[in-house]
């Protein structure tokens, strides 16, 4: 997409479509409607206002159709806000989806925009949530169709400057906090692609390559272990996990140093990659098991956000690790009751094989210590019961690090990837306790998201935060500027977390 600020009117403005917003407010929007009154054929504002047909609410928006000799653009989308009182950047976000997705579905290959007013922020930010609202909005995993008419995508968003528009930003600001932002989002983009691409098509070795192609396309370096170095490691649980299907598992190392010190400590980043998640031995059941071709949205979060942090050049040190297994039931297959010894010399009884996400966590976060981090923050699909209790809403954070708890939660107000923390009282250790190993995978039926992270615990002694995403990485229905299916989750979050790192 190609963003650009230009000094003009709207009326000047030589795009296929203009779009403005309007809140709900009845003065101005008499005021917005009459300076379109005038221009106005076909639907006017003058029809809309007679008709009492708009309000500014949320979900409106109409097309009006402004006469030639009066505007250069062909039409104007007027697009609702909702409460004055309640617009924020994310209703920007919401909105500039609906007006790309109108725009695009009239075929208008270019759009110019008045920037709605947000209290508090600049147009700077103001911009990077329209551009992002735009961006993600469009998105539709559609490899897989058999290709139907030819596609007319919206080519350029123009943010109009004129008297104030740029609400205290230069035009230069506006235009570079754009272009961050289609960097982030490319990234959040490429996490989504990964997240829905079936696993008949997405193995370990799979994310290995995309973790490569990043790696030469930034310059971040990357190293896979495979079944050999696995073994010579001793990564247990990857192993393990692996041992029922016949795709070879792999762990994926990235290093990004943009630190002006190559000595600063890093902030280390560990993604689950579970390919496909049938349960193993503890076969889940049929009904939705598809969705679990999402269950490596942990490691596409990594991956991308290296991305993301690689091409934005930020001056800081980062590591991304990839824990990468199918879990599938055969013959060769873990068996529940199995006993594993982990390189730390903890012992871990696999009461299920479906709770594989934590033992193949546990390699990645005792490997995550030789880096010395600074702070170490797991991203994982982890847990059915972090969906029960928070929904798609949020993603569930718990961790012994918090300032970085503090900072996550900063950054998940600012992108709108909220994160909600729950404790790891020590009293929860005792559901893991096992009678026959140091402790066990499963906690029973009680504090299920909790329980996995007093697992993860066990193998960090370094600040350490864990994200389970399993609620938001993977929608089970559409949201304004995210469709079903892989969200891309954690990638606009953490990138937002490192950004921060790198201006402190
Ligand atoms: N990948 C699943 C968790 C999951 C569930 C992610 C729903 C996304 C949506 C994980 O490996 C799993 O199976 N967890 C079990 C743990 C249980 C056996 C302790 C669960 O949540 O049921
Ligand atoms: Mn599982
Ligand atoms: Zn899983």
């Amino acid at each position: 997409m190609n963003f650009s600020v230009q000094k003009t009117t709207w009326k000047r403005a030589r795009a296929t479509a203009i779009a403005m917003f309007q809140p709900e407010d009845k003065r101005e929007l008499r005021e917005t409607l009459k300076s379109l009154g005038r221009t106005s054929v076909g639907l006017t504002a003058e029809t809309l206002l007679g008709a009492g047909d708009m309000a500014g609410k949320k979900d409106e928006l109409f097309v009006l159709y402004p006469k030639r000799a009066e505007a250069a653009a062909k039409r104007v989308l007027l697009v609702g806000l909702g409460k004055k009182e309640k617009l924020s950047l994310e209703t920007v976000r919401r909105a500039a989806s609906r007006a790309a997705k109108r725009a695009q579905a009239l075929k208008s290959k270019s759009l110019a925009v008045m920037l709605p007013a947000v209290k508090g922020a600049s147009g700077a930010e103001i911009a990077a949530a329209y551009a992002e609202g735009t961006l993600l909005g469009l998105y539709k995993f559609d490899k897989f169709f058999k290709k139907e008419e030819p596609k007319v995508p919206l080519e350029s968003v123009t943010i109009l400057e004129d008297s104030g528009s740029l609400h205290g930003s230069t035009s230069a600001e506006v235009k570079a906090a754009m272009e961050e932002a289609q960097l982030i989002c490319q990234a959040t983009i490429f996490a989504r692609d990964m997240e829905n691409e079936p696993s008949n098509n997405k193995f370990p070795e799979t994310l290995a390559a995309w973790a490569k192609d990043v790696g030469k396309e930034h310059g971040v370096k990357v190293t896979v272990f495979g079944p050999k170095e696995l073994q010579a490691n001793k990564m247990v649980g990857i192993l393990g996990v692996n041992q029922g299907s016949v795709r070879e598992p792999r762990f994926i190392m990235m290093e990004y140093s943009g630190a002006r010190s190559k000595e600063t400590q890093p902030i280390v980043l560990v993604g689950k990659g579970i390919t496909f998640d049938s349960g193993g031995i503890s076969l889940k059941p049929g009904a939705g098991m598809g969705e679990m071709k999402g269950d490596m949205s942990g490691a596409a979060t990594v991956i991308a956000t290296m991305k993301a942090v690689a091409s934005l050049k930020l001056p800081v040190n980062v590591i991304g690790l990839v824990s990468s297994s199918e879990n599938m039931p055969s013959g060769s297959a873990m068996h529940p009751g199995d006993i594993l010894t982990y390189s730390n010399g903890l012992s871990v009884e696999v009461d299920n094989t479906d709770a594989e996400g934590r033992l193949v966590l546990a390699d990645a976060l005792i490997w995550a210590e030789r880096y010395k981090p600074k702070s170490v923050i797991d991203l994982a699909t982890l847990t059915g019961a972090c969906v029960v209790a928070l929904g798609h809403v949020t993603t569930g954070m718990m961790g012994n690090d918090a300032s970085m708890m503090e900072r996550l939660k900063r950054a998940g107000d600012a992108t709108y990837e909220r994160v909600c923390e729950l404790p790891i009282y020590d009293e929860y250790d005792e559901l893991i306790k096992s009678d026959v190993a140091d402790i066990k995978n499963v906690g029973g039926r009680w504090a299920g998201a909790i329980t996995a992270a007093m697992f993860l615990k066990r193998f960090t002694n370094y600040p350490w935060v864990h994200l389970d995403i399993a609620g938001t990485a993977l929608a089970d229905a559409a949201t304004d500027y995210a469709p079903k299916g892989g969200t891309g989750t954690g990638v606009r979050l953490l990138t937002h977390m490192l950004q921060e790192e790198a201006r402190a």
